[in-house]
């Protein structure tokens, strides 16, 4: 009977230290885990803070963008055309997914039918119906502005390109 114990006793003991010499490399394995998280945590934090445009810088793109549409509708780029409203749309979905604290975001949305207006007629080729397109896209982007505060913030048709280094007619080859 002792001995049957004793006999348990040492296989407990031996048990109990196998445990222990297992366990300790699973903690610091553990722990270092948790130092790596916190370090992609903090840095992302730094990018969040230091990186990511704010909803103003996204605007400034869309209203360049939107610039050049112009351009390129008028002198019947239409490729060029098609271009802009693909990168308007991309920033706008940008603002929608990383824009999360601002509640004006829930507005984008109604950038997208006025986009696809405008395609339409770019697609047509028709600069009357592209005209009345980006006027209809135009008031879209100030009635946003009237419906979050910032009234002020007036777009316009635009009589001069954004940028004088890039062509917007057609290529003679196109
Ligand atoms: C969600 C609705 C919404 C739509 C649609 C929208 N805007 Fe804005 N826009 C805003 C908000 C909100 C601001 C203010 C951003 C800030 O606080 O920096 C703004 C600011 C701007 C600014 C000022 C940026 C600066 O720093 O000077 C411009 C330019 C602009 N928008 C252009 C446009 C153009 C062009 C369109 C249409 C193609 C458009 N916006 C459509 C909501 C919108």
């Amino acid at each position: 009977m002792y001995r049957k114990s004793a006999c348990v006793g040492i296989i407990l003991l031996g048990w109990v230290m196998a445990m222990s010499r297992c366990t300790h490399p699973e903690q610091t394995q553990l722990q270092a885990l948790r130092q790596q998280v916190q370090k992609l945590q903090d840095t992302l934090a730094f990018i969040r803070a230091h990186y990511k445009p704010g909803l103003g810088e996204l605007m400034t793109t869309i209203q360049y963008n939107h610039g050049k549409l112009w351009f390129a509708g008028i002198k019947h780029n239409w490729p060029l055309a098609s271009f802009e409203i693909g990168e308007i749309r991309e920033t706008a979905q940008t603002a929608q997914e990383i824009e999360t604290d601002r509640p004006e975001v829930k507005d984008i949305p109604m950038l997208y039918p006025a986009l696809d207006s405008v395609q339409a007629a770019v697609q047509a080729q028709d600069e009357a119906r592209f005209k009345k397109a980006f006027s209809f896209l135009t008031t879209t982007c100030n009635n946003c502005h009237k419906a979050n505060h910032f009234a002020f913030n007036i777009i316009a048709i635009p009589t001069a390109p954004p940028a004088t280094n890039q062509q917007y007619g057609p290529s003679s080859s196109q």
